[in-house]
């Protein structure tokens, strides 16, 4: 069946107390919608996204980054069924199903999401909502249930009795929908609450009311539901998928020395048998082979593979890299827009200078197989040192080294004898 996802991006976070729409706040140097965005692309063919505070910053990052995802503006904001049913002139006619997913809650994984689909279709659901159970529930929406167990209807916190309060079972804010079905519903929602919104959980008491097979999927670890509404929650998300995906690293063979200071972005892929020291900070998409030893305090910004058996050591940048097998960077360098071949050595001290402030341009340094950087080296790209030449210690390199060759750039030097005598008398 055809599935589309709706995610509501287009509230305002007050409580972020930000200039920043809270969906593009980042985790890891990845805003939050990303998160959502890459959790459906492989389960939705296309993804709408409601946008309306700081609707061209949202758009801007939807359009750059996603190319099956579109934007739609929701001004005023009445609501989150007002937003879903921005959508609806766009999906007129269509007859598949749509997953409607809050855009604040980033720890949602893929597989639970698959499951969650996979159980609406298995039970024939016209409507299927995601549920938790909180010991202390306290703003969410509550899911109540008729007698016979069967979902009757979810009613938020501010309009809820004191009997309704004190149910346990929340609403996760994860809709699954046979579109034709629900959408009469868009039409015919109310805004008599006690927020004066059009709710976008008042469709569970309609689609009951017409007869429809309703389900609510009990999620079991409540972790994956954790909102965004603060920078405190913000702080907290960040440090829980973190533990996450550091569990799932050591699972498969990779050593933490120490979980407590180690950061790992769940985009980053590390093979087995790597060593990852202490305060290591890997953000953004990065590949590490076998065998490695990271760290500690290696950083690296993303678009960083590394082959097997490689050595990063401390204080070693690493940006938008591809860095061959048994190549060692021990310490103290800046590796951007590069190349390292295989059997290269990196002196301590050593950068890439890959950034001309004039023309804004980043440029590419190349180093082949077996090519050795003596220690505080420059080399200003674009530049490519052919495979085995070596390049000794303080040089800077500003044209292309041939194989084999030395490059120096060295003033001679000098050595006055008992000079520090003379002038100290
Ligand atoms: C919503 C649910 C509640 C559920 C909770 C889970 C409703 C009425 N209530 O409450 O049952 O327990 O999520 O977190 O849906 N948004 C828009 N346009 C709007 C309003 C909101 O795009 O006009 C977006 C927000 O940016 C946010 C999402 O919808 O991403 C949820 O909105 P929010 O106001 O936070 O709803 P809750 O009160 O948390
Ligand atoms: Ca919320």
């Amino acid at each position: 069946m055809e599935l589309k996802s709706i995610i509501m991006a287009a509230g305002k976070g007050t409580r972020m107390k930000s200039e920043t729409p809270k969906v593009l706040h980042k985790i890891m140097d990845k805003p939050l919608l990303g998160y959502i965005l890459d959790n459906v692309k492989n389960l939705a063919d296309e993804s709408f996204v409601i946008v309306g505070h700081h609707a061209e910053d949202v758009e801007k990052f939807v359009k750059e980054n996603y190319e099956s995802a579109r934007t739609v503006l929701q001004s005023p904001q009445l609501g989150t069924g007002h937003a879903v049913s921005m959508v609806c002139p766009y999906l007129e006619n269509y007859t598949g199903q749509v997953i409607i997913l809050n855009g604040d809650i980033p720890l949602i994984k893929e597989a639970t999401l698959k499951k969650f689909i996979e159980y609406h279709n298995s039970i024939n659901s016209d409507l299927t909502i995601m549920s938790a159970i909180f010991e202390d529930p306290e703003k969410l929406g509550r899911i109540i249930r008729d007698t016979d167990n069967s979902l009757k209807c979810i009613v938020e916190a501010k309009d809820a009795t004191p009997e309704q309060i004190a149910v346990k079972e929340i609403n996760a804010g994860i809709y699954c929908l046979n579109w034709d079905k629900i959408k009469p519903a868009f039409s015919q929602l109310k805004n008599n609450n006690a927020q004066g919104e059009y709710y976008l959980t008042d469709i569970i008491g309609w689609a009951k009311s017409q007869n429809m097979n309703v389900n609510a999927f009990i999620l079991e670890n409540n972790e994956e539901i954790y909102g965004i509404n603060s920078r405190q929650h913000l702080a907290h998300a960040a440090k829980l998928m973190n533990n996450r995906k550091l569990i799932e690293l050591m699972e498969n063979g990779v050593t933490i020395v120490d979980p407590d200071c180690t950061w790992i972005s769940d985009d980053t892929e590390i093979g087995q048998d790597t060593i990852i020291y202490p305060s290591t900070y890997l953000e953004g998409k990065n590949k590490i082979g076998k065998n490695c030893k990271i760290g500690p305090f290696a950083h690296f910004r993303g678009g960083v593979e590394v082959a097997d058996n490689v050595k990063i050591g401390n204080f070693v940048e690493v940006k938008k890299s591809k860095i061959g097998s048994n190549t060692n960077a021990g310490h103290l360098s800046y590796i951007g827009d590069s190349e390292l071949g295989s059997h290269v050595n990196i002196g301590a001290g050593t950068i890439t200078a890959n950034f001309n402030p004039i023309t804004n341009v980043k440029n590419k340094t190349v180093l082949q197989d077996n090519v050795k950087i003596g220690s505080n080296a420059v080399l200003v790209a674009p530049v490519t040192i052919e495979e085995g030449a070596n390049v000794a210690a303080g040089a800077v390199i500003t044209k292309d080294i041939k194989a084999w060759a030395l490059a120096i750039t060295r003033a001679p030097l000098k050595v006055l004898e008992n000079w520090v005598k003379k002038v100290s008398k």
